[in-house]
């Protein structure tokens, strides 16, 4: 940040005070998030070849988390409820995941959605999975049979988020850890703070994090996921907003005014994400690592749907799931997992948990139904 963009700021925010008043300033200090964009119950759009159940299907699907809120989904519209989940080429991250690996358990998150959404409408979901390698684009081949309607709270798929600051230092009850763990079995590990593999996974986590902060392709690739201002959130609804990385207030407003993707290349970029990361790393109740057992597409799917399933329980237990990434992205933290694990216990995951005093509401942009759905 050069000394003309911080006396420009001097000048704007005088200048503003004045001109505004204090209220109309901090109006503008807030940036883009979900329920300035979205109804907040359900779906109400029409798309071509869908009823409005089937939009309202795909709609809660379409909560589900990914990588970078790249929203890696496509849907072809065979029949009204006949459709193939599918993969966009587009919305891969090819220098933090070159393994499609990530976009595929996003892909079992939304599948998860859809099925609980679709089960709670009186639907049954037959999903047979397609592709044979990652980068097959179509995935799964979805249809949906009336049946008797699942009681399931659905409200828990728009509130679910994944929150990242604030986490208590207090550790998962057994209880809580025991009914989160259910839907993934005995392929969840929880590691309560202060122990020696969480301090581990603590340190790994800032370690990879830097690593990759300091890959010029993997913060490229960072900066185009990143929604700067209001206008590009707005256009794009995916991604990383400043609401969604948790830059609130003045930083946030100095970010959507002044930042750009060259900032993301710059050493002081960098360093304070390093920094951030770091707090946060130290912060909550331990980690749960959730494993699979192969690395095939449907192991990847199934994964995605169980870690999915688990985190829609979450909140309701006030406790914040934070995937850190980056343990798994980078040959380092690879090569470390694969020295400790056996074959047949793939780590997945890597989640920073915690206790929250109070959960935020969700922010993250989603993109309408129609825009990816293809007839
Ligand atoms: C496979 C996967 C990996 C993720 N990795 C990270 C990560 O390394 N760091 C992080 O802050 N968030 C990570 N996330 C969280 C996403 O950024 C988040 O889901 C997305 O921005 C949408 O926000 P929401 O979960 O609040 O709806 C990951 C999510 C998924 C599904």
């Amino acid at each position: 940040m050069g000394m003309d963009r911080r006396s420009f700021l001097r000048k704007t925010l005088a200048a503003g005070a004045v001109a505004m008043g204090a209220g109309t300033l901090m109006g503008a200090c807030s940036g883009v998030k979900r329920s300035d964009l979205m109804p907040s119950k359900g779906s109400t759009e029409k798309v071509p070849g869908l009823n409005e159940e089937g939009a309202a299907i795909l709609h809660y699907a379409s909560l589900a988390p990914s990588s970078h809120n790249a929203q890696p989904w496509t849907v072809k519209v065979i029949r009204e409820a006949e459709w193939i989940i599918g993969t966009d080429p587009q919305r891969r991250l090819p220098a933090v995941d070159p393994e499609n690996r990530e976009t595929l358990l996003s892909m079992g998150a939304f599948m998860e959605n859809l099925t609980i959404a679709a089960a709670a409408m009186g639907f049954e979901t037959h999903a047979e999975v397609l592709a044979k390698s990652p980068f097959e684009e179509d995935v799964i081949k979805v249809s949906l049979r009336k049946a008797k309607a699942v009681d399931y709270p659905l409200r828990r798929l728009e509130m679910r988020m994944t929150a990242k600051d604030g986490f208590l230092s207090k550790e998962i009850q057994s209880d809580d850890v025991r009914v989160l763990s259910a839907p993934l079995k005995d392929r969840l590990f929880y590691f309560p703070r202060g122990s020696e593999h969480a301090t581990c996974i603590q340190e790994g986590a800032v370690v990879y994090f830097k690593i990759q902060s300091d890959r010029d392709r993997a913060q490229r690739e960072l900066a185009e996921w990143i929604r700067f201002s209001n206008q590009d959130a707005r256009k794009h609804r995916d991604g990383l907003t400043t609401e969604g990385m948790g830059i609130t207030g003045f930083a946030g407003w100095y970010v959507r005014h002044f930042m750009d993707k060259d900032d993301v290349m710059k050493e002081s970029f960098r360093n304070q994400g390093v920094e951030k990361v770091a707090k946060q790393a130290a912060e909550g109740g331990g980690w749960f690592v959730i494993t699979s057992t192969g690395k095939g597409v449907p192991d990847l799917i199934d994964t995605g749907r169980r870690f999915e399933r688990m985190a829609l329980m979450a909140r309701e237990r006030h406790i914040a799931i934070h995937p850190m990434t980056q343990w798994l992205e980078e040959k380092e933290g690879q090569e470390k997992i694969a020295e400790n694990h056996p074959p047949g216990a793939i780590p997945q995951f890597v989640l920073r948990v915690g206790y929250l005093d109070g959960y935020p509401e969700p922010v993250s942009l989603r993109r309408p139904v129609s825009w990816f759905v293809r007839t």
